[in-house]
């Protein structure tokens, strides 16, 4: 999609569809004067009474002899109680109704509101329309062409100065980072198997010369020892792989965060199999290993003066006559034997092994993991804040702040040390699962066995938000959300 700026509504250009923004109970907008021959047909749609300006309403009209053909009236709410997210969610509601329309040009009005920074709501709106102008259908075969979606493709944004176009530029690109990651999740999980990853992530490093991959195929990991990685893949008949994708916006800088994703390209529980109704929507277990990626095109595509590195173990769980098995003990790269309480509790085992390597090998500034590693995040918190786990408590801070922003809210939990006595192992220096009680921090706790020694380290437990299995949310579709590459992108821009 293509953002563009035009001075003012009178030398505006030809498109699909125009729209104007007004707040609720607004009678006449400001600006009623500059909007020229529009006038007449605004007040008419707004004397009627048919439209109130609540937040996402929508109404479509049909002017005479104007540059569209379309003239759109967009609610955003009240005024006083007016915030960012808002805005994202009003220009979503276009964005879907532009879409329904099948139009692919439009000229787009912001709102005046000083109560929200300029930069930040040319960025928030850009947000708005880009994430929903997203429709994953490459498994349809269009038989019935009516269906057949049509996104937009030129936005004109009128009175957005330059610093504004660039803001809602750098939000378009940071968008494309969460439509690759929500593709990867979207695909089928025979489809994105660990060596498509690692392609994927080679085809990265060929795009952006700021990017650098490494694939590690099944025979370095076992010169490697990451004996947890292997052991999670032994009942698979696909190897396992472990990417580290390299992106080098300030090579000066020694600052330098890792990024960690769970990537699990399918999720059967092992010997430990998941029961009906529980494993139908795991291909999305490699939606930290999505995410990771997706902060990589980002930065790269946003050309961040940051140093980021994503570090991806992946394998599938699955189940065959060489599983590794319940109640046996497997070494792991850092050394530590973890005896098997349970096959499905996976990712945790080959971020161990990620962590491990990354502390001793990358020399991180601070590192940040992002897996679906809990059903209890998701009993936890639901579908609306990530669990946050850290060891570092202005590491914390950041993340919640960026998950404000972004509106990728995180909800942090306590990692106290009596938690730990859930993972003692009889026969191995620990063990891979606790009780049923606070799951997703004895989780977190097991991981950070594995995290060296003053590393800042945060773990967000995506479990709840990557995936919608029931419905659409605004301007996240059903299914996979991207979650995570705008809170890192945020994350790293502040930094
Ligand atoms: N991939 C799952 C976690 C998950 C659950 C992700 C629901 C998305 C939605 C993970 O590997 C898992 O199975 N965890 C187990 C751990 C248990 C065996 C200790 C779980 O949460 O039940
Ligand atoms: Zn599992
Ligand atoms: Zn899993």
């Amino acid at each position: 999609m293509k953002f563009s700026a035009v001075a003012s509504l009178a030398k505006r250009g030809k498109s699909d569809l125009i729209a104007l923004p007004f707040w609720k109970e607004e009678k006449g907008v400001k600006a009623a004067a500059a909007l020229g021959t529009l006038k007449e047909e605004v007040d008419l749609a707004l004397s009627s009474g048919d439209f109130h300006g609540k937040l996402g309403e929508v109404l479509t009209l049909y002017p005479n002899g104007e540059a569209e053909k379309r003239l759109v009236l967009l609610g955003l709410g009240e005024k006083k109680e007016t915030s960012l997210e808002k805005m994202r969610r009003a220009y979503c509601a276009l964005t879907k109704r532009c879409n329904s329309l099948k139009v692919e040009s439009i000229t787009v009005l912001p709102p005046e509101v000083k109560e929200l920074p300029s930069g930040e709501l040319s960025a928030a709106i850009a947000e708005g329309i880009a994430l929903s102008n997203y429709r994953f259908e490459e498994l349809k075969t269009f038989k019935d062409k009516e269906t057949h979606a049509v996104l937009l493709k030129k936005v004109a944004f009128v009175g957005f100065s330059k610093k504004e176009l660039a803001e809602a530029n750098s939000a378009a690109a940071c968008s494309e980072g969460v439509h690759f990651a929500r593709n990867l999740v979207n695909r089928n999980a025979d489809t994105v198997t660990p060596k498509y990853l690692g392609e994927q992530a080679k085809a990265l490093a060929k795009k952006y010369s700021a990017v650098k991959a490494t694939v590690f195929d099944k025979k370095r990991i076992e010169k490697e020892k990451m004996e947890l990685l292997l052991a999670v893949n032994r009942g698979s008949s696909n190897d396992p792989a472990f990417i580290i994708l390299e992106y080098k916006g300030n090579p000066r800088s020694k600052d330098h965060t890792v990024v960690v994703g769970k990537g699990v390209t399918y999720d059967t529980g092992g010997l430990n199999l998941k029961p009906t109704g529980y494993m139908e929507t795991m291909k999305s277990d490699m939606s930290g290993a999505a995410a990771a990626l997706g902060v990589i095109e980002a930065v790269a595509a946003i050309g961040l003066k940051k140093n980021v590195t994503a570090v991806i173990p992946t394998t599938e769980n699955s189940i065959g006559g060489k599983s590794y098995k319940p109640g046996d003990v497997y070494g792991s790269y850092l050394g530590k034997t973890v005896e098997i309480g349970n096959t499905d509790a996976e990712g945790r085992l080959i971020l161990a092994d990620a962590l491990a390597y990354a502390s001793k090998k990358l020399k991180p500034t601070r590192m940040i993991d992002f897996a679906t590693l809990t059903g209890a995040i998701v009993i936890a918190l639901g579908e609306d804040a990530s669990g946050l786990m850290s060891n570092n408590d202005a590491l914390a801070k950041e993340l919640i702040h960026a998950g404000e922003k972004t509106y990728e809210r995180v909800w942090r939990m306590p990692l106290f040390e009596e938690y730990k006595e859930q993972l003692k192992s009889h026969v191995a220096d620990i063990k891979n699962v606790g009780g049923r009680a606070a799951g997703s921090i004895t989780a977190a706790l097991f991981l950070q066995e594995f995290v060296g020694e003053d590393i800042p380290w945060a773990h967000l437990d995506i479990a709840g938000t990557a995936f919608l299995d029931h419905k659409a949310k605004h301007y996240n579709p059903k299914h996979a959300t991207g979650v995570g590459v705008r809170l890192m992108i945020q994350f790293l821009k502040d930094l």
